[in-house]
């Protein structure tokens, strides 16, 4: 059993001895792991921590409006830097996932590098856990708070040492820890979110008005999940154009698929795979049922990830995905479909987005796929 007061305890002084007789600064997105992190620093530290919320670009729509109200409940001299600009002009227009999420990752701690500065600290508080570590060392992909473990000292890069008092739990641990510490229950009850946000689910090169009809697009379909009382373990959209691979095209079972031109992130043993999205025309109850992704892995080893289309028409450019996941751990999944008529509801929704061409769902577990798409 996980004893939580004992661990708050132990990670108090351990934050308290690490620092010293520095201040520290922590970067929190409103995430449970980022926003536990920085509760039981300001425990630790009071008044010589400061806690910043960075404004990415790449957050839920409303999100940079919100979070940080709700983060002053507790962490009352949270301080906002808007710094979208910067982020854009790194990774817009980049079309590798690992480049997206390195030069993502620069940006950031540029800014958090600049902040310790101004404020004087030597020391950053991280919400790092441990299956952020175990995936990038592992190569599957760069978690953007991962650093010692990848080479990259920090201290000579930008200037701090890092500080992880939550580097040994699991999500459900940390969960555990933050209501102890009287997190609001909206950050402890919410969805896992990565780092990069929304960069890792504007799949391929990101632009604005794809960024766009992600951000709607995330609105509506997380609005309307959380309003037909569906609660699979993580949901959540990504967007990419709904051009065609030329010449990728299977047939199993008499089913037709074809494979986009854009690229996803899967696992295939313990690496990393950055491979193909087919598409098929078929309810996605039945490619479960009939196991279509296991046997379009097996035909085409360049595939990490199937989808079943629910929609198609419109004038639009850009395919919507649907990704909705079951799991204890997040280090394996099972797909995760609501009944019938939730999902009718959600296409109905989606579908009225301006420049929306395609609904799809996607059938794939974890592993061949990850959670996210990049
Ligand atoms: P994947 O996509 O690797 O995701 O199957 C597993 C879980 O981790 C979340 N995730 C991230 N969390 N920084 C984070 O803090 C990241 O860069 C990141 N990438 C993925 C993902 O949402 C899922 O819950």
């Amino acid at each position: 059993m996980f004893d939580v007061d004992g661990f708050i305890e132990k990670s108090t002084r351990y934050i308290r001895e690490a620092v010293g007789d520095d201040c520290a600064v922590v970067a929190v997105s409103g995430g449970v792991d980022s926003t536990t992190a920085a509760v039981l620093a300001y425990r630790a530290l009071g008044e010589k921590l400061h806690p910043v919320f960075i404004d990415t670009g790449f957050m839920r729509l409303g999100e940079d409006v919100h979070v940080p109200k709700l983060l002053r409940s507790v962490l009352p001299n949270l301080t906002v830097l808007k710094e979208r600009s910067r982020f854009y002009e790194a990774v817009m227009g980049v079309p590798d996932a690992e480049e997206k999420r390195k030069r993502f990752r620069e940006v950031f701690y540029r800014v958090l590098s600049e902040f310790a500065e101004k404020v004087g600290c030597r020391k950053l508080v991280q919400g790092t856990i441990a299956p952020d570590v175990i995936e990038t060392t592992g190569g599957i992909k760069t978690q953007h708070n991962v650093l010692r473990d990848v080479g990259l000292d920090p201290v000579s890069r930008y200037g701090f040492e890092v500080v992880e008092p939550l580097r040994e739990l699991y999500k459900d641990q940390v969960r555990m820890v933050a209501r102890k510490l009287g997190v609001p229950r909206e950050i402890v009850e919410r969805q896992p979110f990565p780092g990069p946000g929304l960069l890792v689910r504007c799949v391929g090169a990101c632009s604005p008005e794809k960024l766009s009809v992600l951000r709607v697009a995330d609105k509506m379909f997380t609005g309307l999940v959380e309003y037909l009382g569906w609660r699979p373990s993580q949901y959540l959209v990504a967007v990419w154009e709904s051009e065609r691979h030329p010449g990728k095209t299977l047939e199993i079972d008499g089913i037709r698929m074809e494979a986009y031109a854009a690229r996803a992130t899967g696992v295939k043993g313990d690496a990393r795979a950055y491979g193909l999205v087919y598409v098929a025309d078929v309810d996605p109850r039945s490619a479960l049922e009939k196991f279509l992704w296991a046997k379009l892995t097996s035909l085409d080893r360049d595939a990490v990830r199937l989808v079943a289309r629910l929609w198609s028409g419109g004038g639009g450019k850009y395919v919507v995905a649907i990704r909705a996941v079951q799991t204890e751990d997040f280090m394996t999944a099972d797909v995760a479909l609501p009944d019938r008529e939730t999902l009718e509801v959600i296409v109905e929704g989606l579908s009225g987005i301006r420049n929306v061409a395609e609904i799809v769902y996607d059938v794939t577990p974890k592993p061949p796929a990850t959670i996210e798409y990049e």
